[in-house]
């Protein structure tokens, strides 16, 4: 049965690595239907909201839903339920994709483009599972208030449940099994309630069904410096949304470039998945050409790997990025000259 893969370009540079990801899948695949959407910013000036219902469906039917990228300053102003990011969120809420995974795996050639020294990252292959409908990103109340003596107070809520811990978890631990069967788990329970829930859940999940794993608890500071220090240390890191968005940056700066690195959100089996480059869209490289696609043509590596029962397809298009890397193909962010189309191209050729 032939499956459908929904693009949301997005804003920014997202239409750009989008073109890219069209491009290899048509040469890549022979019966996968390419559905295309507006979204983000671009869906707001065009429709007045960032997410339309016509999109949300298009979504929730299809199998797998890439997206490019969403948000730029000129919608910084537009009230915060209808901004481009807002769009994100509910995509990912009406998805019900929890469980957002993100690999930080640093290419031999390009271990000279980290700002960490090359043995430190050399080899490096972890994955970060990030919690993604839940934590301080959804928990209510949130708000602004004004308060009788004038002053303002701005407050969001932290707040997790033992079934929205535990099916993360589980992602992480199965992951690690066909891994280096590893897992560190990351919470603040030195100062968090749901710190202190987020470690007995995860305990208790381990010595019911994963004793075979290697589980280990770190407060999610450590986990930051950890992950500069030495990180190779971990397989499979797990954590919160708010620590997830943030460590996840850490990790991919530790490969060299925040262009390269794909993700995964994935809910309940045979439900679709969401891929997204983690790059933002980099409003300032935007429209030029220059941004590279090999993040979101990861994600779309993902997206055949998890959504698209592709298994092979997606182990030929990873072998054909580090061809084109190992034959020195670079766009800017990684030292190199070459344009989107440019780097685009060289994986089809590295494919051929
Ligand atoms: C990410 C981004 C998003 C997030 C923004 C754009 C809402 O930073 O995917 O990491 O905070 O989740
Ligand atoms: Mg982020």
């Amino acid at each position: 049965m032939s499956k459908t893969l929904l693009l949301l370009p997005g804003d920014g540079i997202g239409p750009e690595v989008c073109t890219e990801v069209r491009k290899i899948a048509v040469a890549l695949t022979n019966d996968l239907i390419i559905d295309e959407k507006i979204y983000g910013g671009a869906s707001y000036d065009a429709h007045g909201t960032p997410l339309t219902d016509d999109a949300l469906q298009a979504a929730l039917t299809s199998h797998a839903v890439l997206m490019g990228a969403v948000g730029g300053p000129q919608w910084a102003s537009v009230p915060r339920h209808l901004r481009p990011e807002a769009g994100l969120l509910t995509l990912r809420k009406e998805m019900d994709v929890y469980a957002n995974l993100r690999p930080a795996l640093c290419f031999d050639a390009l271990a000279d483009a980290s700002s960490l020294k090359r043995e430190i990252v050399a080899g490096l292959d972890i994955v970060i599972v990030r919690e993604l409908t839940g934590g301080v990103y959804f928990g209510q109340p949130r708000g602004i208030e004004t308060l009788p003596d004038g002053q303002r107070r701005g407050f969001d809520t932290q707040v997790y449940t033992t079934s929205e811990i535990e099916r993360v978890a589980r992602v992480a631990f199965e992951l690690a099994r066909g891994r280096r069967n590893k897992v560190t788990s990351a919470e603040k329970s030195n100062v968090m309630e749901s710190g202190v829930l987020w470690r007995e859940v995860v305990t208790d999940l381990h010595r019911r069904d994963y004793a075979d794993v290697e589980l280990e608890h770190m407060l999610a500071d450590n986990a930051a410096m950890q992950l500069v220090r030495r990180p190779t240390q971990f397989d499979v890191l797990v954590t919160d949304n708010l620590f997830g968005d943030i460590l996840s940056d850490a990790a991919a700066q530790l490969t060299g470039s925040l262009g390269m690195l794909p993700s995964a959100a994935l809910g309940s089996a045979g439900k679709p998945g969401l891929y997204e480059p983690i790059h933002g869209s980099a409003p300032d490289i935007a429209g030029q050409g220059v941004a590279n696609p090999l993040a979101a043509i990861l994600s779309f590596e993902m997206a055949l790997r998890w959504s698209l029962g592709q298994a092979e397809t997606a182990d030929r298009l990873h072998a054909a990025v580090v061809k084109a890397l190992e034959g020195g193909a670079r766009t800017r962010d990684i030292g190199g000259t070459l344009t989107t189309a440019q780097m685009g191209d060289a994986v089809l050729r590295a494919l051929n």
